[in-house]
């Protein structure tokens, strides 16, 4: 007999909500929607092609819909609250990035799910596009060999999103920059380098005062291994769009990588130091579908099988403790900020 499908139901109706539900309904059932805006449900609704119950309040859809799990696409400051009431519901939980405003509410996410006994993943996809998993796979020792220093200069044009007037552009809703752009990189850079010590971030000038945080951050990671990761974010660079403006540089071991995004392709070169001339990989599929399907297939099995996932809590954890500190560090002038951030929160 086969197996009944998982019962997600989809908390959060924006843009990303729609996306993200057609890859959740080729592995699984969304039996109710939830946003306290009636048009985003029904947009997405009509999107995906459903015909299900629909709730202004998260509260009554954990307890009524007979739901498996949630999926929350919902702004990033109420993904704690909701993760909570699911998982009192003894619901599992997918939730978007980033996993939320700062590192306690994380913690607060982590600990109710743990006593409730439900599974809480991030969707942190970067790592899972080819190109992106592509860059990890060439650190292996056999080739470029561990990295040393990675640089990503993410300026860009930030204006035809619109943020200005919405919860992105306002840190205590948001988070702040890095929780609006650099989140996919930081994560990257944690696959990439593994678990951080040390912090250091200043301000740039503001560039559009629209935007209530300060709008040009530059900030450096050191890394456990010792290796040192810069991330430096503007959001008013109009030569590049946000896809063609996260291209990591790495210096490894044994060699070197460089990723070029363009629109519509990406190009990857890299070269160990015995190597006269750099390689060159091509990839005209940017990786969307590839890593959107790797992580719900993963959390669906995960919740059925208890097959170990790609992805769970502490990436999110991990990530937003890295913003939280960059931030930090950058209001503060300049200080070194250590981690962890919240020693005493620490298992
Ligand atoms: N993985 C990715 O590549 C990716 C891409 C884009 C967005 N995201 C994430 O998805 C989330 C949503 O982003 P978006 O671009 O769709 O934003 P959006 O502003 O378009 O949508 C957010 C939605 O959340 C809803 N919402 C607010 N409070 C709610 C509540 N109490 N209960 C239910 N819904 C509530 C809003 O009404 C809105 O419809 C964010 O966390 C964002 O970081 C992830």
């Amino acid at each position: 007999m086969p197996r009944a499908r998982l019962r997600l139901g989809l908390i959060g109706c924006g843009n990303f909500g729609k996306h993200l539900g057609r890859y959740l309904l080729e592995v699984a059932d969304i039996g109710a929607l939830c946003d306290p805006q009636p048009t985003g449900m029904e947009d997405t609704a009509r999107h995906l092609g459903l015909e299900v119950p629909r709730f202004t309040d998260y509260r009554d859809m954990v307890g009524q819909a007979n739901l498996d799990a949630v999926v929350i696409t919902a702004a990033n400051f109420v993904h704690a609250e909701i993760t909570i009431a699911a998982a009192q519901a003894g619901l599992h939980v997918f939730c978007e990035k980033a996993m939320a405003r700062t590192v306690p509410e994380c913690w607060q996410m982590v600990r109710a799910c743990r006593r409730h006994g439900v599974k809480l993943m991030i969707g942190h996809k970067r790592r899972l596009r080819p190109p992106w998993a592509r860059m990890l796979e060439l650190t292996d020792d056999s080739c470029l060999g561990p990295v040393l220093a990675v640089t990503v200069c993410e300026y860009c044009d930030n204006r035809p999103y619109e943020f200005f007037d919405t919860w992105w552009a306002r840190p205590e809703l948001g988070g702040g920059f890095f929780h609006m752009h650099g989140v996919h990189v930081i994560d990257w850079f944690r696959a990439l380098c593994g678990d951080a010590r040390r912090v250091i971030a200043l301000h740039g000038p503001q560039h559009d005062v629209r935007y209530r945080f300060r709008d040009i951050i530059h900030a450096n990671i050191v890394f456990a291994s010792g290796a040192l990761a810069a991330i430096n974010g503007g959001l008013s660079f109009p030569i590049h769009k946000f896809r063609q403006s996260q291209g990591p540089w790495a210096e490894c071991r044994h060699g070197g990588f460089k990723m070029v995004p363009h629109l519509d392709h990406i190009d990857l070169y890299w070269q160990r130091l015995d190597d006269a001339e750099p390689r060159h990989e091509r990839f005209d599929d940017l990786g969307f579908d590839a890593a959107y399907r790797h992580e719900v297939g993963d959390f669906v099995a995960w919740v059925q099988d208890d097959r170990p996932p790609c992805l769970t809590w502490v990436e999110g954890l991990r990530c937003v403790e890295l913003m939280e500190a960059a931030h930090r560090s950058a209001e503060a002038g300049g200080a070194a900020v250590e981690l962890p951030l919240y020693p005493d929160l620490e298992d």
